[in-house]
């Protein structure tokens, strides 16, 4: 059993001199995060070389890639310029990164989306055995698991996305959500680098999505998937012991020579608009203008290294950096200082611990940043305690690293003071911030990251398999059908709602349909059944959609009992004198939330919110329930939260007891009882051992076993009314 790791970028590329292939590593936190963890364990990495190898050429990188446990998927030009550059980079990073207006909604760029995450599909298949883990990378591959699941319905599939994801707001506006949301809900465990982003992944697919949430879980059709936070880290060790090596001691002396009184401050990113390089230089200059004292005294060091220059955005901003770097060197250098050292390429790591071991500030200022492993870098490089991080607040990393100096990125003035305060920060403050920063970084490294995500993702396919026994589907053959074609006396409670039908806005829509009916007909023909239905509704309204049938009656939760060649009964002793107050209150409720409204019955009321705007139904509700749980309790009244619903109901009245009621002097040998409610549970609970218990619905219950809908419910009910039949033939 192995782990495949999927991404777009393989983390090594090819770079072609003399029309010789050489393989260096590729930049971006992904590759350098990940890039040496899948040594070490039985992996293979899938993605695609990074450049555009042409046929003749394809055997000779394949056997290169083999021998490091890399699988290349190849790229036409085409597939680069739609897919990657196009769809990846022109809509999915501008849009995940808030910059909305960057994005440019191209079908040929979906289309071709589409088409190169099928092409990893077919790729992975040709690796993958039965029992190997699949862990896919970041938003090049979002439609990946739900293709792979299809193909492969049992695998254990995890993803995890290493930008952020934006708000419903934001994402909603791609043309493509539905299919981008059903792609990556074929993963079981889903991970991103920040609880907010959970939050609104969470959000955003139950917005868009038919699918439920309960917590940070997710159900959708036969499935639980897991979504939540691991952010990652890096190499601590790594970064912390090569400071000390020959080489970087030699960098550090020919670095820094010259240069010993001057304060150095380092900048490190991808060409990227989402790292805030421009306003980085705007606060350099304002600094330079507002605080001459420094001319002379501070550098600037700024490593851009040049990435998806072929992307209009990119070698725009790319000029306005050469630009602005100009200007501001012409303006303020002397014969021997220059504010800002620039350079536009990559360097060593050797260079980069260099200059991480020795820059008095790091400064961190991307607008929006997945997590930015830079910032640890730098962090794991300070093996003396001292130097300051500066990091915006929008990166996912500012999140754990608390201890440096946080900034607003759109801030200039902010950033510029927090250049000052941090030239100004005594040895003492450095250290007591710069140790609580390295202890985090230490602790929670890349391998406690890798660790985590495969230790959830096996939890969650365990917990998934439990479930999937619990799933009455996998039961009714085996042991519902069989001990009811032996029973014969038999009784069975059913809620209505959502039991036996969908749930729909308008509650007076929900009414019994033919197919219904006949299932019901055909239950109660059966002599040994008894058939319950027992709901929270009215007793009129039971009575006008089921009097005329065979079944006996439960209405309002048990405050109503008919037998069917009875009349309707009361529960002695209820009161209804509560009602007129509370309904008061509630209204004050409903006037504040449109599409709210009250239902009454004889000895409750409803406050419904199905209709109500998502989110402030749920608010309301809460209030509802912290500010008249007193008040409720002081006139012996439950206040209990349903399906989009709170219902206040006398306290004796519950189904619970209304089952044990309708059991009194009963001895039935079969016992089925199907609800999805929280009212339901009460049933659940009080029925003996014995009965067939089942919650309509997969989250947490007392009942034994689940369905998922009313669907499954009445082909449960079919397949009962089928094997009466069987057994009486
Ligand atoms: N990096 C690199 N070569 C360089 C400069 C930087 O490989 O010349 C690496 C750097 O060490 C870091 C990564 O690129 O690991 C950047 O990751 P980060 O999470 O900061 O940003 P991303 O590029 O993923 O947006
Ligand atoms: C970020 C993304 C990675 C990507 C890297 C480099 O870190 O999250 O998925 O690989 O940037 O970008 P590139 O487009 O060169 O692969």
């Amino acid at each position: 059993m192995k782990t495949v790791i999927i991404s777009n970028r393989l983390p090594v590329k090819i770079i072609e001199e003399n029309n010789e292939y050489t393989l260096i590593p590729s930049e971006g936190g992904l590759a350098t995060g990940l890039g040496d963890v899948y040594k070490s364990g039985n992996s293979i990495w899938i993605g695609w070389p990074g450049i555009e190898v042409p046929e003749e050429r394809k055997e000779e990188v394949t056997q290169k890639l083999a021998a490091l446990n890399l699988y290349p998927v190849y790229l036409t030009q085409n597939e680069i310029n739609l897919y990657y550059e196009g769809f990846s980079n022109e809509v999915l990073w501008p849009v995940f990164h808030y910059l909305v207006t960057y994005a440019h909604y191209e079908q040929s760029y979906w289309d071709c989306y589409r088409s190169v995450n099928e092409k990893f599909a077919k790729s992975a298949m040709q690796v993958l055995n039965r029992r190997d883990k699949i862990w896919i990378q970041d938003y090049q591959l979002l439609l990946l698991p739900g293709i792979l699941r299809e193909k492969l319905p049992n695998a254990t599939i995890g993803f995890f996305q290493h930008i952020p994801f934006p708000s419903y707001e934001i994402f909603r506006l791609i043309p493509w959500r539905e299919e981008l949301l059903n792609g990556l809900i074929g993963a079981d465990l889903i991970g991103f680098h920040t609880y907010d982003d959970v939050r609104h992944f969470i959000s955003t697919t139950t917005r868009l999505l038919p699918v439920n949430s309960s917590s940070n879980i997710l159900s959708s059709n036969e499935r639980q998937i897991v979504v939540e936070a691991f952010p990652m880290g890096i190499d601590f060790d790594k970064f912390s012991d090569l400071t000390a090596t020959e080489r970087v001691q030699q960098e550090i002396d020919y670095f820094r020579t010259g240069k010993e009184d001057m304060k150095v401050i380092l900048s490190i990113d991808r060409l990227d608009y989402s790292k805030g390089i421009l306003e980085r230089l705007k606060a350099l200059e304002l600094l330079l203008q507002l605080h001459p004292e420094y001319i002379g005294k501070i550098e600037l060091f700024m490593i851009v290294v040049p990435s998806r220059d072929t992307v209009p955005q990119y070698s725009e901003l790319r000029d306005q950096i050469d630009q602005f770097v100009g200007n501001l060197n012409a303006r303020y250098r002397s014969m021997n200082w220059i504010p800002v050292n620039y350079f536009y390429r990559s360097f060593s790591i050797e260079v980069l611990s260099a200059l991480y071991s020795t820059a008095d500030i790091c400064l961190v200022t991307p607008m929006r940043d997945g997590m930015n492993l830079v910032s640890k870098e730098y962090v794991a490089s300070r093996n003396n305690n001292d130097g300051v991080l500066i990091l915006s607040e929008m990166a996912g990393a500012s999140k754990e690293l608390t201890d440096a100096i946080i900034v607003n990125p759109n801030n200039i003035g902010d950033i510029m003071e927090a250049i000052v305060t941090a030239l100004k920060m005594s040895p003492s403050e450095q250290q007591m911030r710069m140790k609580a920063m390295r202890a985090i970084v230490q602790k929670f490294n890349v391998k406690h990251w890798v660790n985590n995500f495969i230790l959830r993702l096996n939890e969650v396919k365990d917990s998934q398999k439990s479930l999937l026994t619990k799933h009455a589907v996998n039961a009714i053959n085996e042991v519902i059908v069989t001990k009811y074609a032996q029973t014969q006396d038999r009784v069975l409670f059913l809620d209505y709602d959502g039991t036996l039908v969908d749930f729909t806005g308008n509650i007076d829509d929900a009414s019994p349909d033919a197919e219904l009916y006949d299932l019901i007909e055909n239950l109660t023909l059966d002599k040994a059944n008894k058939v319950v239905i027992i709901s929270g509704r009215r007793n009129e309204t039971l009575e006008k959609w089921f009097g005329h049938l065979k079944v006996d009656l439960i209405a309002e939760h048990g405050a109503w009992q008919k037998s069917f060649e009875d009349k309707w009964n009361s529960l002695p002793l209820l009161t209804d004198q509560w009602k007129q107050e509370i309904k008061t209150l509630l209204e004050t409720y409903t006037d504040r939330t449109p599409g709210s409204f009250i239902e009454e019955k004889s000895y409750s009321l409803v406050w419904h919110y199905r209709k109500a705007e998502e989110g402030l139904g749920e608010l309301r509700a809460n209030e509802i329930i912290s500010h008249m749980k007193i008040l409720a309790a002081d006139k012996g009244l439950q206040l209990m939260p349903g399906n989009k619903v709170i219902e206040f109901k006398n306290m004796e009245v519950n189904k619970g007891k209304a089952a044990l009621n309708w059991l009194y002097d009963k001895n039935p040998d079969f016992i089925l009882a199907l609800g999805d409610d929280h009212t339901d549970e009460d049933i659940f609970r009080a029925l003996p051992d014995d009965a067939f218990t089942i919650k309509v619905g997969n989250n947490i219950s007392e009942a034994k076993y689940y369905l998922n809908d009313f669907n499954e419910v009445r082909k449960l009910l079919w397949s009962l009314v089928k094997e009466a039949f069987v057994g009486r033939s």
